[in-house]
């Protein structure tokens, strides 16, 4: 997106982002996750923050409904909506890697493009991709907001996986089959890509 002011400089402070992360014994990340409508993405992100509160690692939720209550209330579903919303979440995404934070991202996300544009605004390895899969008629079936049959009754027009396209991911750093396993070992598998990439210690190094 064209930037519209001129004449602003950054400001640097006086604190390093290795003396944050030294603080906080983590490095910060943007673990995005995507996936298709009640794929169980919120629920995962937030069984995730919980289970890195308990070892003591600082974790924080950019949720994709959450948001749109606040940040992104004047964007709906377009496509060119759907792509400012996840340009915004990268940004802010962004700030919270620099502050040390593991942050957990919830959104549809369903263009592979917008996905990459949020990757490309970080350093490498710094943005940890991971595809909800569940297949549609689980999303469907399960339909918690009752949106699916909304959709189905044509009163949501453009809905992911019903009317609008979802694309998946061709190279996630991680694939959870939550259909296939509980909230809490999809989060396990979460703490494990952490732990594997050294964003956050092991169990060994922290207690040893
Ligand atoms: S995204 O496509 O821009 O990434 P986001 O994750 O913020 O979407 O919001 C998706 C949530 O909005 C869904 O969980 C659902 O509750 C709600 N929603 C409402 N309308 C739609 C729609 N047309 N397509 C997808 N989700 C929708």
């Amino acid at each position: 997106m064209e930037a519209k002011a001129t004449n602003i400089v950054w400001h640097e402070g006086h604190v390093s982002r290795a003396e944050r992360e030294s603080l906080l014994a983590q490095a910060g990340c943007l673990v995005w996750l995507t996936g298709l409508p009640s794929s169980g993405k919120s629920t995962i992100a937030f069984t995730a923050e919980h289970a890195l509160a308990a070892r003591g690692r600082l974790a924080y939720v950019l949720d994709g409904d959450n948001i749109r209550h606040g940040l992104n209330r004047n964007l709906g579903f377009s496509a060119a909506d759907r792509a400012e919303n996840i340009r915004r979440i990268g940004e802010v995404g962004k700030l919270f890697v620099d502050a040390g934070i593991l942050a957990i991202s919830s959104f549809v996300s369903p263009y592979r493009i917008d996905r990459d544009g949020v990757r490309g605004m970080l350093d490498p390895g710094e943005f940890l991709e991971v595809f909800v899969d569940t297949p549609l008629e689980v999303c469907e079936e399960r339909d918690p907001k009752g949106l699916y049959r909304k959709a189905r009754a044509g009163e949501i027009p453009g809905f992911t996986g019903i009317s609008d396209p979802y694309e998946p991911p061709e190279n996630p750093e991680l694939v959870i089959k939550a259909a296939e396993c509980s909230p809490g070992d999809a989060a396990q598998q979460i703490l494990e890509l952490l732990e594997s990439r050294g964003k956050i210690p092991t169990h060994e190094e922290s207690d040893p």
